[in-house]
């Protein structure tokens, strides 16, 4: 089968490689109908990730159908369209029974990192019984990609860490597909103001369609005043990182009021400095995490109600066969006014 394998630091090559087997009677074998690339993967090809092994199939978003399934799975079976979790869980470990599946025992984020991904014309999903979710008939093909780490992202570690409330006012620093996940989710708790903050501005321009209020380029405007001309000099009610570098989580804990939530959704691969001196006073609560993947029901029937315009987020499209190049467009996304890429397997 193709498969886009990683080789180290900005070495990635689309290769031919045995089609996975089923290891463990908890294991399924779906065939990948799409995939996609994300921020996350970006950082690993940039070498934010050298745990990685080389020789790593990448990938942890797609979805598919399930071709083999392991003696012990009762809730699926051959032939299911299903959306694959970005975290793999056993569902029965100390963290799986307090919901936090990423931190899972015998899982937690391990496609594409740990194990092999999905990337590739076939993924072996462990634990398939809870790593996987049917995807109702509503639901579109590339708009249920965006479920499996994109969306649930967003909502759990960006909004609901962030605790956003009706009439906050929130900023939500990088407009990638992260950023935008949490855009559109936040809108769910009806904030007051939602100002975008990025360096992109095409992106910007598609956050206003996407239900930004304010929009700020980081790289052209101070964003400190620019944030309290909008909603005063104390600051906003929640500052969201979704980008993982030290600019932008100072971006954060230079805006947030008193009181205020700042949760940090971005995959970091530096230390930042925190302004403890100035902040001890503010009784500020910070959040971190990996998504747990725990809302991706709940998401998914949200989108079926067609409760958010997720189309506008996919602007590229490229057969599997293509999947090197589609990285290379990724990288350079803003020349490229891309934000989301939907990779199919033909
Ligand atoms: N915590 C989690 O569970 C989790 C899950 C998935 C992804 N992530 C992380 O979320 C982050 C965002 O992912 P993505 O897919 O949207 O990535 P992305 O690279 O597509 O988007 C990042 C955005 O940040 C902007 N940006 C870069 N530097 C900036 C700066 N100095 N000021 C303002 N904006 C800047 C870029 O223009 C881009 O729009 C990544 O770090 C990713 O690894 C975290
Ligand atoms: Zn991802
Ligand atoms: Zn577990």
């Amino acid at each position: 089968m193709k498969a886009l394998v990683y080789y180290g630091d900005h070495k990635i090559a689309l290769e031919e490689r045995p089609k996975p087997t089923i290891i463990k009677p908890t294991d399924v074998i779906v065939k990948v109908l799409k995939t996609t690339i994300c921020g996350t993967d970006l950082g690993i090809y940039k070498g934010k990730n050298p745990e990685i092994e080389s020789g790593r199939i990448l990938g942890h978003e797609g979805i598919g159908i399930i071709e083999e399934v392991g003696t012990s799975v009762s809730q699926f079976k051959k032939g299911e369209k299903v959306l694959i979790s970005c975290i793999t869980s056993c569902g029965s470990c100390e963290y799986c029974k307090k919901q936090m599946y990423a931190h899972c025992k015998d899982g937690g984020w391990i496609l594409g990192y740990m194990i092999d991904g999905v990337q590739a014309e076939y993924v072996r999903i462990p634990h398939a019984n809870n790593s996987l979710h049917r995807i109702p008939e509503s639901i579109d093909d590339e708009i249920a990609v965006l479920l499996s780490d994109i969306l649930p992202t967003g909502h759990e570690i960006g909004v609901q860490y962030g605790k956003v409330k009706p009439g906050d006012e929130i900023a939500i620093v990088g407009a990638g597909p992260v950023g935008m996940s949490v855009l559109l989710t936040a809108q769910f708790y009806s904030p007051s103001k939602i100002i975008m903050i990025d360096l992109d501005d095409n992106r910007l321009k598609l956050a206003k369609e996407l239900g930004a209020t304010h929009t700020i380029n980081s790289g052209t405007t101070n964003v400190e005043e620019a944030v309290k001309e909008i909603v005063g000099g104390d600051g906003v009610d929640v500052a969201i990182e979704a980008v993982g570098i030290p600019s932008t989580w100072d971006i954060c804990q230079k805006i947030v009021k008193p009181g205020a939530h700042i949760a940090n959704v971005g995959v970091h691969g530096v230390k930042v400095d925190f302004d403890i001196q100035k902040l001890w006073i503010k009784n500020l609560t910070i959040t971190t995490g990996l998504v747990n993947t725990n809302t991706t029901p709940m998401l998914l029937k949200a989108v079926s109600a067609n409760r958010m315009d997720l189309k506008k987020m996919i602007t590229h499209r490229f057969p599997l066969s293509e999947l090197e190049h589609a990285y290379q467009v990724f990288l350079n996304a803003a020349e490229e006014k891309a934000l989301k890429i939907i990779i199919t397997n033909e």
